[in-house]
């Protein structure tokens, strides 16, 4: 990747780490808990629950003897059930509080198969993988980072990539997007809508990649697409 591009992801990073370990924390620790919550969240719940299901349902049903990376893992809900599965897991985030969290909630059937470490995604000293998952992380980033994101990750993934990015269309530019409701600071990090036609051209031009499957989840209040990236 080029030294500018790398600036770029380390600056809207560092927005990020401080976004969600600090002004956001406690409201992203309850909404990915059973905690009640308004109901415009409860939306949101509801809509981050069933694009996980896609997300997972994506994968192959038997994990064992597979390494998949959680990239962005947030408190952890992907991981431990990509764990459950047999995968053997690295589930990284940027906040080392959401880690924290991850590793309280983790339960005793996945330990040892779930390892959490607080940094950055796209460290090559993760190793490679088989599949390649990152929930609601890409929203943050503009097309030509999640592009060269996905080029990155492609290089050591073995099978698949699937992630999720905030669709463009005109509706949703004004308004509806994941984490519209979370609390505001100087310095927050926005969603990035992105449309379908310019991701596809970003990502779909990369050597050695497909573009697989793709679904979107809209509920309430929340609203993000899918896409798989099968890789080989
Ligand atoms: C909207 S949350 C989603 C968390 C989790 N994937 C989920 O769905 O519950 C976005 C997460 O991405 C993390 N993140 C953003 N950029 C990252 C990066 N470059 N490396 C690791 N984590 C990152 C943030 O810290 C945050 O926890």
């Amino acid at each position: 990747m080029d030294s500018g591009w790398h600036d770029g992801w380390q600056a809207t990073r560092t927005r990020l780490e401080d976004y969600f370990d600090r002004t956001a924390f406690d409201a992203w620790a309850a909404l990915t808990s059973d905690a009640p919550v308004s109901k415009i969240r409860a939306t949101v719940r509801a809509g981050r629950d069933a694009m996980r299901a896609t997300l997972l349902d994506w994968l192959p049903a038997d994990l064992s003897g597979k390494r998949l990376l959680d990239a962005g893992c947030g408190t952890g809900a992907l991981a431990v059930e990509a764990a459950r599965r047999g995968a053997e897991v690295v589930a990284i985030d940027v906040s080392p509080q959401l880690i924290s969290i991850a590793c309280e909630r983790a339960p005793r059937d996945v330990h040892g198969r779930v390892q959490f470490l607080s940094g950055d995604m796209l460290d090559p000293r993760l190793g490679r993988f088989d599949h390649i998952v990152s929930m609601d992380v890409l929203i943050h980033y503009h097309s030509d980072q999640i592009a060269a994101a996905i080029a990155n990750l492609a290089a050591r993934t073995g099978a698949s990539i699937a992630f999720t990015y905030a669709p463009g269309t005109p509706l949703l530019r004004t308004a509806r997007a994941v984490g519209q409701f979370f609390p505001r600071a100087d310095r927050a990090p926005g969603i990035i809508p992105v449309g379908r036609g310019e991701l596809h051209a970003g990502v779909g031009k990369l050597a050695g990649v497909r573009l697989g499957r793709e679904a979107r989840v809209a509920r309430g209040f929340y609203i993000s697409q899918a896409q798989e990236v099968l890789v080989g």
